[in-house]
This record gives structure tokens, C-alpha cells and sequence, in this order.
């Protein structure tokens, strides 16, 4: 058989349509994910089942044969597995208990106690290396640790992460120490990710918009380079994509910076411009703005249109520039893919 494409686009091959999917592609703007979660109960049960959680990850590749499927679980597993509550409240979103009040970093659980929790995760990829398509490549994830480190300081997510950077002014070793925690554990939690059958790992950094230069050097940038060195050192030849999220202008060098074999645009980034100071670098996903797929339309074929051809000269993987939202319609998707496969 052939390599898959998301793998050839990976290893730095221009490919003449480039593979595709979508964050969250596993999500509420689908009808049988809203029906499987009904079973499942909540959110986190559904993350926990393993039948259920690969049943999700699945959907989208049945209904649209994307290249690739995303373990369906959340970045907020390993603050539970390290030790604090997680709940997410409806219409709001997470909850945490704080690591201040349980004790301090001092109290998390040690890096290997966390497959203790997480052994369902990993049971959901093995699930889903026996069910997916031939061609369909399998993508594990984790949070980058200054988004997970904002959460487990601020206990909720934050439009700012004003808490995190609060700490970093006033006990930058404590933070420092807090980020050595989730880097230790987002080690073991992807290599056994890979174990278990991972062809890919992904980091997600959401909020590394939100930290500027030495700040973005120390948490955003050198945590992702130990975490690919150490998985490099473990699974030579596993991709892993790099998302820091609103990294602006320092996307420019990421790859170089960080070891990451792709780099995950947001919709913030002008095309053009990632074509020529990003790309270069190897290979780059994204960035398709979610809001189009609420709209559709002719703006939506223009659009993928203009970001297939902008990246048309260097490996690139097509993905929104952030997580499909609830209130999208599944019919956009699917014009989405006509227009990047029959154009
Ligand atoms: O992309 C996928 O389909 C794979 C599964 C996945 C989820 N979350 C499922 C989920 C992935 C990769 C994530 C990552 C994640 N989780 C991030 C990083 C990416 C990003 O979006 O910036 C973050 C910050 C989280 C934390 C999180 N999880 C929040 C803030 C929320 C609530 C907001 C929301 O969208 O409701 C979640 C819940 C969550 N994670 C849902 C899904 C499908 C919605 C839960 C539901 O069904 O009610």
C-alpha cells in the first residue's frame, strides 16, 4: 500500500490535494455525536468509555472520509490525572480545583501515576487502530503545557490567563516547576498515546497568543522542544505537530525552534505570509476561519480555494484555523472537501 497522505505531507512531500480534517471534527454541529454523548451521559464519561469515545472518532471519517481521525478525549485529562477535580459545567465549560489549593505543585502525582487514570484513552486508540480505513491516519494529542499550566492555576479557562502570568510574576520558579510537571507527564502520556497506536501526536497550545518574548521562549517554546526531543529520542520517526495557537509574527522559525515536523496555523495568519516565513520551515496545517463553516457558501469555496493555492508549493495538511464550532452546518464540511478534491 501506498503511504497515507497526511504521513507524506508530514515527511515534507507537496502533494497535488492536500489531505485534510478539522479540529473538533468530532463534535456538538454533529447529530450522531450529540446522540452518542446523550448515551454516554456527559462529556467526561464519553472521554472514559472507550467503545464510545472511538464510536465519536469515528463519525466524521464515515461521513466525510477526512485523512485523518483525532482521538476524541480533552487536553484537561492530564490535570485530572496529576490530581485535581475536572468538571465541566454546561454552557460555561471547565472546572478545576486550582493547584494552589490543593497543595501546590509539590502535591500533583509523579509523572507515571497517570496511566492509572488514563488506560481508557489508550484502549480508545487501540479500538480505533483496527477500525479505521486503510488510508485514514490515526492523530493522538495533548495540551502544550502553558495552556494546560493556565487551567490548573486559574481553575477555569481565562480570556487572558491573567492568574498564570500573575504567577509567573510573582513565583516564576514555582511556575517553572509547574510546567516541568506537565512536560514530564505529557511524555509519558504521549509515548504510551503512540503505543497504543498514535501514527501522530499533536500539541495544542491555545493560549500561546497570550505570552510575548522571554515569557513565549520559556513556556511556549523550550517545553514543546524538550517534549519532541524526548519523544524523537523514544519513536524516531513519529510526526508531531506544533499549535501555538496566535503565535503571530513567531511562527516564523517554530519548526526550527521546537524539532515539531508541522506547524499548526490559527486563523489569524495570512496565508501568503506563512507561505513564505512558516512553510519554509517544513510543513504547515490549517487555516481555514471555523466562522465559515456557519456561513458557507460561495465565501467558503473562495476562501479554501485561496489557502489550497497559497500553500500549493510546499507540504501542507488543510485544517480550520481552530475547532469547528458547535452551530456550524455538516453540509459546509462536506462542500468544504468537494472543493479541495474536485476542483
Ligand atoms: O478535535 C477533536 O475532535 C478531538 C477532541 C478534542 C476535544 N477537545 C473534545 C472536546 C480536542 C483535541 C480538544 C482540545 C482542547 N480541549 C483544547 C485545545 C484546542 C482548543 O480548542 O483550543 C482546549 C483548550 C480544551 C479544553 C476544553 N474542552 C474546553 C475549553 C471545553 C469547553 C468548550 C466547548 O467547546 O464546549 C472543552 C469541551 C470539549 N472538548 C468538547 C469537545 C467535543 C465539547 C464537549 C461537549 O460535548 O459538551
Amino acid at each position: 500500500m501506498t503511504e497515507k497522505n497526511i504521513l507524506r505531507a508530514l515527511k515534507g512531500e507537496t502533494l497535488p490535494v492536500p489531505p485534510v480534517w478539522m479540529m473538533r471534527q468530532a463534535g456538538r454541529y454533529l447529530p450522531e455525536y450529540r446522540a452518542t454523548r446523550a448515551k454516554a451521559g456527559d462529556f467526561l464519561s464519553l472521554c472514559y468509555t472507550p467503545d464510545l469515545a472511538a464510536e465519536v472518532t469515528l463519525q466524521p471519517i464515515r461521513r466525510y472520509g477526512f485523512d485523518a481521525a483525532i482521538l476524541f478525549a480533552d487536553i484537561l485529562l492530564i490535570p485530572q490525572a496529576l490530581g485535581l477535580d475536572l468538571w465541566f459545567v454546561a454552557g460555561e465549560g471547565p472546572r478545576l480545583s486550582p493547584v494552589a489549593e490543593i497543595g501546590g505543585v509539590a502535591a500533583l502525582r509523579p509523572a507515571e501515576a497517570i496511566h492509572d487514570t488514563l488506560g481508557p484513552v489508550y484502549q480508545t486508540l487501540r479500538i480505533l487502530t483496527r477500525e479505521l480505513p486503510p488510508a485514514t491516519t490515526l492523530i493522538g494529542f495533548a495540551g502544550a503545557p502553558w495552556t494546560v499550566a493556565t487551567y490548573m492555576v486559574a481553575g477555569r479557562g481565562t480570556p487572558d490567563q491573567a492568574p498564570a502570568h500573575r504567577m509567573i510574576a510573582e513565583d516564576r520558579a514555582g511556575f517553572a516547576a509547574l510546567i516541568g510537571r506537565i512536560e514530564a507527564a505529557t511524555i509519558e502520556y504521549l509515548s504510551a498515546q503512540i503505543d497504543a497506536g498514535a501514527e501522530v501526536v499533536k500539541l495544542f497550545d491555545s493560549w500561546a497568543g497570550s505570552l510575548k518574548g522571554a515569557d513565549f521562549d520559556a513556556f511556549a517554546l523550550a517545553p514543546v522542544a524538550r517534549i519532541i526531543a524526548a519523544l524523537k529520542a523514544r519513536h524516531p520517526g513519529v510526526p508531531v505537530i506544533a499549535f501555538p495557537r496566535e503565535a503571530g509574527p513567531r511562527y516564523a522559525g517554530f519548526h526550527a525552534a521546537t524539532g515539531a515536523d508541522c506547524v499548526a496555523l490559527d486563523n489569524s495568519v495570512d496565508a501568503d505570509w506563512a507561505a513564505a516565513h512558516v512553510q519554509t520551515g517544513g510543513c504547515v496545517q490549517g487555516n481555514l476561519a471555523p466562522g465559515h463553516m456557519v456561513t458557507g457558501g460561495q465565501a467558503l469555496v473562495d476562501e479554501t480555494r485561496r489557502i489550497a493555492r497559497a500553500f500549493s508549493r510546499g507540504p501542507h495538511i488543510f485544517n480550520l484555523g481552530h475547532g469547528i464550532t458547535p452551530d456550524a452546518d455538516p453540509e459546509h464540511v462536506a462542500l468544504m472537501i468537494r472543493t479541495l478534491r474536485e476542483p
